[in-house]
């Protein structure tokens, strides 16, 4: 029999070994944590700004348009809420109004009335009006699943599409026509993604939108919006080749496609941010004579330090990195960003943060108060060249 005392003494041995060894992983592990963090964060970079124009004003006076999506009923019950949008936004995009969900309560049924209260805010404080979206994947009404199908689709389409593009003929600036119909993960040759329309119809579906829209609203500029185009990834470099095919093949066609979006819902500690990449995709889109716009801006804070201050500053150094390079491009004409204020986003249940902590990815504080963000942009602006 060993002697007790000997192996305690041996398991204390180890025991403390073993944790010398984690408290050193941990050590190291948060060592890398800081150093990748003090990567992404100066603290001495500062975002002064000039007088206190608002975006709009600073955007215009360089030929481009700022603005950005909002809900009608945050419009309708937060009165600060509604200044702050009217100083500082030349553009709005209704955020849920305009999709079928809640524009198609039944199939022979549309309901314009939240979107129409939208149009007419956007006119009363000389907005721009912008229309999201006609065709998508998502948020389809609960009824889409039970009665479209293969015959029907195509109806339901250019019914649904001529409908809406009429109700707003001359009024809208642009429409995103079809949105994030690209998705190369799921291995089809020409990179699209799996959907109800591209089931029903085939990768025709797009063309068909387009053409429709432009019968009934000759006036507005037609939209292809996706995402997931602007970093230097695997991923990104994937899904900016198939954009760029389908653009492309589109124009070829002779499809009456006017502009790409680029919802830009940028991530807080991605590092791999490529302007040169990201210029020439910029360059190529534009050589196929497309305008540009930048559609949902946003900054995903989900992994960066708790700390508002240092997110803040990482947050806001991250819109003005991006929107430095892209307003670079004179193809670009518009930035909006999904919503103005933190305390409205969708990131809130999109991207939440482990620490339960609030998210803070827009140009203003949930109190409406201004941050670093806003700075970064109201500096893009004027630091970009005329148009
Ligand atoms: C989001 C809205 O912000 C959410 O409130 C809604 O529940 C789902 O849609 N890309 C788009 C937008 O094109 O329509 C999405 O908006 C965000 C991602």
């Amino acid at each position: 029999m060993p002697n007790r005392r000997l192996v305690s003494r041996r398991r204390a041995l180890w025991l403390g070994l073993a944790s010398l060894t984690s408290i050193g992983a941990i050590a190291t592990a948060r060592a890398g944590y800081q150093s990748y963090y003090q990567s992404l964060d100066n603290p001495k970079r500062d975002f002064k700004v000039t007088g206190y124009a608002p975006l709009k004003k600073r955007a215009e006076a360089k030929g481009i348009i700022f603005g950005s999506a909002i809900r009608q009923d945050l419009l309708v019950s937060d009165s600060r809420l509604a200044t702050s949008f009217a100083q500082q936004c030349g553009i709005l995009v209704p955020e849920w109004e305009l999709k079928w969900n809640i524009l198609r309560p039944a199939p022979d049924k549309f309901d314009f009335s939240k979107a129409d209260w939208l149009a007419q805010f956007a006119r009363t404080h000389g907005m721009l009006f912008r229309g999201h979206t006609l065709v998508w994947y998502q948020v389809l009404p609960k009824w889409f699943n039970e009665i479209v199908n293969r015959q029907n689709a195509e109806k339901f389409l250019v019914e649904h599409i001529a409908t809406v593009t009429k109700h707003y003929a001359g009024q809208m600036h642009s429409w995103d026509v079809v949105n994030e119909a690209i998705e190369p993960e799921q291995r089809r040759s020409d990179g699209l993604r799996n959907s109800p329309w591209l089931e029903f119809l085939g990768p025709d579906y797009i063309e068909l939108a387009f053409r429709v829209a432009a019968q009934a609203d000759p006036k507005a500029l037609l939209v292809y919006n996706d995402y997931g185009l602007e970093y230097d990834t695997p991923t990104d470099e994937a899904r900016r080749t198939a954009v760029l095919k389908l653009l492309e093949r589109l124009k070829s066609r002779g499809t009456p496609l006017h502009a790409l979006g680029i919802q830009s819902h940028l991530t807080g500690h991605e590092t791999r941010f490529n302007p040169k990449k990201l210029q020439n995709f910029l360059a190529d889109v534009a050589s196929l004579g497309l305008k540009i716009l930048i559609t949902e801006l946003d900054v995903v804070d989900q992994k960066l330090p708790v700390d508002a201050a240092v997110r803040d500053r990482i947050v806001a150094r991250v819109y003005e990195d991006f929107l430095s390079v892209v307003l670079d491009e004179p193809a670009v004409i518009a930035v909006l960003t999904w919503g103005l204020s933190d305390r409205h986003t969708w990131l809130s249940n999109h991207a939440p943060r482990s620490d339960s902590a609030s998210v803070r990815p827009l140009p203003f504080d949930s109190n409406l108060k201004s941050k670093l963000a806003w700075n970064a942009m109201a500096r893009a602006f004027d630091n970009a060249r005329k148009r």
